[in-house]
């Protein structure tokens, strides 16, 4: 269970660097945007208590001045006109705030400013004190405002409620004649910093920025992409044509940088070429001049041993050609029809068979060049009847592919050898005598057409006996 959740959790992790850059991109903005809010809202809840405090100073202020010459009675009368739901104002004979403000506190700083400034008026006892909200039910505030009707008054009644709802300040001063004076108002609600009006805006400027990232990452990967293909290309053919060094610096000089790669790969081709077309020219004119002789001389068992060996020679020496052109690509692509060449070459042994093709088909047509296509089949036809007495062969196909099997009747081949005959010069034992004799390249050379033209060669052990060939082709795009 564990493995399997391991397994899905991997392929969740993006492979690829574009979408690795976007992730980090997204991330960052996250990120900042979260710290961006944090620091926001501090800052609001900081500026909300300075003007609180400024305006809690203010009303001390005047309500003190106001007040100061009145009568005891005087003033609970003016205070009960005074009163709002986010002012309260009472008074009593006792504070309202039972203590002062300690030093650490940052009210007591507030404290001294309100007595600083209320000396005037005689007040020298000023007291500050948070304290946490009170939540009156709903019903009572109801029936506090029983007969609102308009939109403006519901509005200002909310207002007063989430005032209710938030912490308040309570302030006590003490008059000359000792009757104190008690404020309460409510701190300032910070409120959220995105409203329901913002969201939106919010949302669509995120989405934007989203897509600029997407659009940045992708013109920043293009590039990169293009380069990966044209390496690709360049595996499957060293003659594609070269990348255009435009674009950025560093793109150009990546591009400037294969196409030497690919030149030089070029040169290093011709140069195997070259000599072995040198060496082919040499060889077989000494081979011809043998030929000659041996014609001469009379038929005997030596004659006939010698004819075999020149003749063993000459195909290693076309075999080394072979290998030696593998990566130029000499001969130019045509559209094949697949069953008619492998039919035509099932024909040309009497150890071969054509399976036919069941009910209507469509014509299996692949684009290759056919001289080296056809060498290809040959030799994995011939490898089945050499080594595998006879050979079957079956077209299948699936929407993108034409798949040929030849199938033989033989010992197979052991599972560690099955991918070693792909390599050069390769034979297995059994088969180095002379009848079968080989130069161990067929394999090699078909193998490296077939992957040329983006199809596969492989070979597997059939459960009932004998080995099946498969040459994978793509079909091209109609
Ligand atoms: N159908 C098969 N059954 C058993 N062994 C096979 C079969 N096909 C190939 N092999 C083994 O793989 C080896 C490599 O095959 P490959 O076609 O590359 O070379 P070759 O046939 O020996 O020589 P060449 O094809 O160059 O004349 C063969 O020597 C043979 O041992
Ligand atoms: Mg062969």
């Amino acid at each position: 269970m564990r493995d399997l959740g391991w397994s899905t959790a991997r392929r969740l992790i993006p492979r690829t660097l574009p979408a690795w850059v976007l992730i980090v991109l997204i991330a960052v903005l996250l990120v900042s945007q979260t710290s961006l809010f944090v620091i926001m809202s501090r800052d609001r809840v900081a500026s909300n208590e300075t003007v609180d405090f400024y305006r809690i100073n203010e009303r001390a202020f005047w309500l003190a001045k106001l007040m100061t010459p009145l009568s005891p009675e005087e003033r609970k009368r003016i205070s009960g006109e005074l009163t709002d739901p986010t002012v309260v104002l009472t008074l009593s004979s006792s504070p309202g705030v039972a203590l002062i403000a300690a030093s650490s506190d940052p009210l007591a700083e507030l404290e001294d400013i309100l007595s600083a400034q209320l000396s005037r008026f005689g007040i020298e006892d000023v007291r500050v004190r948070l304290e946490e909200p009170q939540l009156p039910d709903a019903t009572a505030r109801r029936a506090q405002n029983p007969d609102q009707t308009s939109d403006v008054q519901e509005n200002l009644s909310e207002i007063a409620s989430d005032f209710l709802k938030s912490p308040r300040y309570r302030v006590s001063l003490r008059f000359q004649d000792d009757q104190w004076l008690n404020i309460v108002t409510p701190v300032t609600p910070t409120g959220p910093l995105l409203s329901p009006d913002s969201l939106p805006t919010y949302l669509a400027v995120s989405a934007c920025v989203v897509m600029i990232a997407f659009w940045a990452v992708w013109r920043i990967a293009a590039p990169y992409q293009l380069l990966e293909a044209a390496v690709r290309r360049l595996g499957d053919d060293l003659n594609s044509p070269p990348l255009p060094e435009k674009g950025g610096r560093d793109f150009r000089s990546a591009a400037r940088a294969l196409n030497q790669t690919q030149a030089r790969l070029q040169e290093h081709f011709e140069e195997r070429e070259l000599l072995a077309a040198a060496l082919a020219h040499d060889l077989r004119t000494p081979l011809t001049r043998m030929r000659l002789r041996l014609a001469l001389l009379r038929n005997s068992s030596l004659k006939k041993a010698l004819a075999e060996g020149i003749a063993d020679i000459e195909e290693t020496v076309e075999s080394v050609i072979g290998l030696a052109k593998l990566g130029a690509n000499t001969e130019s692509m045509e559209l094949i029809d697949l069953w008619s060449m492998a039919d035509a070459i099932a024909d040309e042994y009497e150890e071969a068979t054509m399976e036919p093709l069941k009910g209507e088909t469509p014509r299996l047509i692949c684009l290759a060049p056919p001289v080296a296509l056809r060498r290809s089949i040959r030799n994995v036809v011939e490898n089945a009847i050499k080594y595998g007495h006879s050979a079957r062969l079956a077209l299948r196909h699936d929407e993108r592919h034409v798949i040929l099997a030849v199938i033989d009747e033989g010992p197979g081949i052991g599972d560690a050898e099955i991918d070693r005959v792909f390599k050069p010069f390769i034979r297995l034992e059994q088969s180095r005598n002379r009848e079968t004799g080989g130069s161990g390249l067929g394999l090699t050379i078909a193998r490296n057409l077939i992957r040329k033209l983006g199809g596969e060669i492989s070979l597997r052990n059939n459960p009932g006996g004998g080995l099946e060939a498969r040459l994978i082709l793509p079909r091209p795009a109609t």
